[in-house]
C-alpha cells in the first residue's frame, strides 16, 4: 500500500468510537518498531515526525522509510508532522511525500491563526493531505515549542465551532488541559469542555500531550470524540531507557545491531499497550 491521508482513518475512528495512536518517531529503528507494533494489532497507524526531527534526518529520509514500511505492510499507515509554525516547511513536507501536517498557530490571535490554517487547508486539499491545526495553547515541552503552566489556555468550544467552520479544517487539536511531557501529578483534563467541543464540532478532535495519562483518562476522552491520540514522550524515554539498560550490562558492545533489538522490542510492546488503549486493535481495512 501506498502512504494514506489520514483524513479517512480518523473519520472512521470518530464515527466508531475509537482512537488511532500517532506515534512520534526519532530514528528508522522507532519506525519499524511501531509499524510492527500495528501490524500485529492490524490497527491503522500514524507516523509523526516533529520538526526538529525533520531537521534532523530530512524529510526525504522519513518519507522513504515511511513509504517502504507502507508498502510492506498491510494496514493503512499515515505520515504526519507535528506541531509545524513554519509554512514553508509544511509546503515542502508535504511535497516531499507527507500526508498529513499539523499548522500550529495557536500562539496567534483567533483571526491570525485562521488565516494561517485556511492558507495550508487550501494546498492541503489539492495535494490530499490531512491538516491539523490547534486552538487554545497546550502546555509543556515539545521540541523547540515551551508553553509554561501559566501560557497554558484552554480552547474555548464556541471558537472551536466558528473555527472549523471558516477554516475548514479536517481535524482540530483543542487543549483541554493536558500537556506534553511526563505530568508532575495527574493531568487536569477538563472532559466538560471536549464534550461541548465535540458536541459543535463533528471533525476528530486530537488528544496532545499522550504520556503519562491514566488510561481510564485516555478512554474517556476517546469516547467524547477524540479520534488521534499523540503519544511521543514516553516512546522516546522507552527506547532510551532500553539503550542505557544495555550499556550498563554490556558496557563493550559497539555493534548497533545488538543495543538496537532490545530498544526496538522495548518500542513495540510499549506501543501495543498504547493501540490496545485507544481500541484500534483489527480496525485496519
Ligand atoms: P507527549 O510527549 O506528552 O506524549 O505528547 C505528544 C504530543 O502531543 C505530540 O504533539
Amino acid at each position: 500500500m501506498k502512504l494514506v491521508s489520514s483524513t479517512p482513518l480518523l473519520n472512521e475512528a470518530r464515527e466508531e468510537g475509537y482512537g488511532i495512536v500517532a506515534f512520534n518517531i526519532h530514528t528508522l529503528e522507532m519506525l519499524q518498531a511501531v509499524v510492527d507494533a500495528a501490524e500485529e494489532c492490524r490497527s491503522p497507524l500514524i507516523l509523526q515526525s516533529t520538526v526538529g526531527t525533520v531537521k534532523h534526518l530530512g524529510a526525504d529520509y522519513i518519507v522513504s522509510a515511511a513509504q517502504s514500511a507502507a508498502k510492506n505492510a498491510n494496514i493503512p499507515i499515515a505520515l504526519h508532522l507535528d506541531h509545524c509554525q513554519d509554512y514553508d516547511l509544511i509546503v515542502k513536507c508535504m511535497y516531499a511525500g507527507y500526508t498529513s501536517v499539523m499548522i500550529d498557530a495557536s500562539m496567534f490571535p483567533f483571526e491570525q491563526n485562521v488565516e494561517k490554517t485556511k492558507k495550508v487547508v487550501e494546498l492541503a486539499k489539492i495535494l490530499n493531505v490531512n491538516v491539523e491545526a490547534e486552538l487554545g495553547k497546550v502546555g509543556g515541552v515539545e521540541d523547540d515549542i515551551v508553553v509554561s503552566e501559566e501560557d497554558a489556555l484552554l480552547a474555548d468550544p464556541k471558537e472551536c465551532e466558528e473555527f472549523v467552520e471558516v477554516t475548514g479544517v479536517p481535524t482540530l487539536a483543542p487543549a483541554i488541559g493536558t500537556a506534553h511531557g511526563i505530568y508532575k501529578g495527574e493531568p487536569n483534563i477538563d472532559f466538560k469542555r471536549i464534550d461541548e467541543i465535540s458536541r459543535r464540532v463533528k471533525v476528530p478532535l486530537v488528544l496532545h500531550g499522550g504520556s503519562g495519562i491514566p488510561a481510564e483518562q485516555v478512554k474517556h476522552c476517546i469516547s467524547l470524540g477524540m479520534a488521534k491520540v499523540n503519544v511521543a514522550t514516553e516512546l522516546k524515554n522507552a527506547f532510551s531507557q532500553s539503550l542505557i539498560q544495555f550499556f550498563e550490562e554490556n558496557p563493550t558492545e559497539f555493534d548497533p545491531r545488538k543495543y538496537m533489538v532490545p530498544a526496538k522490542e522495548t518500542v513495540k510492546k510499549l506501543a501495543i499497550e498504547k493501540i490496545e488503549l485507544a481500541g484500534s486493535i483489527g480496525k485496519a481495512k
